[in-house]
């Protein structure tokens, strides 16, 4: 019986985990932050790593990081993209920033 509760409670936190997540996500309508990870995985963070150390992630995180704004989440994610000349579409410009919101940055508006 306390199993079965158990159960449901972690179900329920799950979920208020991801709605939770989600509204950072939001922000970027028509970003796909799953697909987001993959693409910053694949083509940035390799040279994130290699000047802040571990995954990289650091660099997003640092006390004095460049990005103060959801807008200019964007903006960084456009300029890196146009500087390293992968082509990414639109959509793919908003998956990678949706991704980043959701995981580091925290933009609610
Ligand atoms: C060749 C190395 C390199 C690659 C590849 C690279 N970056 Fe960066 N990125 C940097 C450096 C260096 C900085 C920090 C610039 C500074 O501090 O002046 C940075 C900063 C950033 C920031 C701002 C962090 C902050 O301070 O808030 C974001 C966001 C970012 N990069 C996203 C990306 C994305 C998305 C990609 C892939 C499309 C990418 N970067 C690929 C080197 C790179």
């Amino acid at each position: 019986m306390f199993k079965f509760l158990r159960i449901i409670l972690l179900i329920l936190l799950v979920s208020a985990n991801l709605a939770y997540a989600d509204q950072y996500s939001a922000l970027y309508p028509g970003g796909d932050p799953v697909a987001g990870k993959v693409l910053l995985e694949k083509n940035c963070i390799q040279c994130h790593a290699s000047s802040f150390g571990g995954d990289g992630s650091a660099i997003y995180t640092r006390e004095n990081r460049l990005v103060k704004t959801s807008r200019g989440l964007k903006a960084q994610v456009r300029n890196c993209n146009t500087m390293l000349g992968l082509k990414w579409f639109e959509d793919e410009e908003l998956s990678v920033t949706s991704y980043l919101n959701q995981t580091y940055y925290h933009f609610e508006k």
